[in-house]
């Protein structure tokens, strides 16, 4: 009977179907990577979420692992070029979080063009400021999407629901699906020329380190509101805290940052600045979804060598 450790909270449906598909399951969480290294030999495959930081290390240790599964959409937490040459498969759940993910990044919009947290601080302080809160509108605003696949489409999905023009700069996009989704492709200097707000929905890669870098948030339409979901490393956090400070960007919102957890970024403390702790993908909807999702991938390539998602 093949083994598989959970060696990150995740909700117990995993575990069930695990049990239910004939694999035995162990669930250890908040270990070591030593204590890991000393347990990962007795085990075919390893659930995960973000916690647990699959190294080459862990990989040299796993002499039995055949599969590593994330209940969640990156896998910058594994050392894929180091699991691939072992041959394990490593596997994600790419659409349990999406609708989550994205509504995160609305509810961030929403929260840049009303100054929302703010308010509520100083609400709750008992002030009363009323007339320092001047908002905008959605309507009619252009949403400039850095990315456009699950999360993004969605995001824009979203975004034409509240009346905004939805404008998408994203390589793989073919003019077809943009057309189908209702957005307009450009190329990202248009982009940052038209979008009032900006959102991004894209992993970091090499090629979207850093795209927005001091060179493109200069290039961005004065008073822009940005919001990143998806990785930190994808805007210069240096910039962009310049940016907020001469006024040319209007407001940000990060769910994700450079280093996490971020306990002491110069960020903080902005004005216009919001935060969350990368929250993108936590509702109990999206954690029952990708629990779900990754034992039955799993439970499918150990018990008969199928793979639907690696
Ligand atoms: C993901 O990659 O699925 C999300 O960023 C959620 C997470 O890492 O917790």
């Amino acid at each position: 009977m093949p083994k598989v450790l959970i060696s990150d909270k995740m909700d117990p449906r995993a575990a069930q179907i695990f049990r239910e598909r004939g694999v035995e399951v162990d669930e250890i969480t908040g270990k070591t990577p030593d204590e890991l290294a000393a347990m990962i030999g007795d085990y075919d495959g390893l659930a995960i979420r973000s916690s647990t930081k699959v190294t080459r290390a862990i990989l040299d240790a796993a002499t039995n692992l055949k599969v590593v599964g994330r209940a969640g959409i990156g896998v910058d937490n594994v050392d894929i070029p180091a699991a691939s040459a072992k041959g394990v498969v490593v596997m994600n759940t790419p659409f349990g979080n999406s609708i989550t993910t994205a509504e995160h990044a609305i509810a961030l919009m929403f929260a840049l063009a009303r100054q929302l947290p703010e308010a509520d601080a100083s609400t709750q302080a008992g002030k009363w400021e009323k007339n320092r809160f001047m908002g905008v509108e959605l309507t009619s605003k252009t949403l400039g999407l850095i990315g456009a696949g699950n999360i993004g489409s969605i995001v824009a999905d979203r975004a034409l629901g509240l009346r905004m023009k939805a404008i998408a700069y994203d390589p793989f996009l073919t003019p077809e699906r943009a057309l189908e989704m209702g957005v307009e492709k450009v190329d990202l200097d248009t982009l940052l020329a038209r979008a009032d707000f900006i959102t991004l929905h894209t992993p970091l890669t090499d090629q979207t380190r850093n795209i927005l870098s001091k060179e493109n948030l200069a290039k961005t339409k004065p008073g822009v509101r940005i919001i990143n979901c998806a990785r930190g490393g994808l805007i210069d956090e240096a910039a962009l805290k310049e940016g907020l400070d001469s006024g040319h960007i209007g407001g940000a919102a990060l769910d994700v940052f450079v280093e996490e957890p971020a306990k002491a970024s110069p960020l903080f403390g902005t004005p216009n600045f919001v935060s969350t702790p990368h929250l993108g993908a936590s509702t109990s909807e999206a954690q029952v979804n990708v629990a779900i999702q990754v034992a039955e991938q799993m439970a499918d390539y150990l018990m008969s060598g199928g793979v639907t998602n690696a």
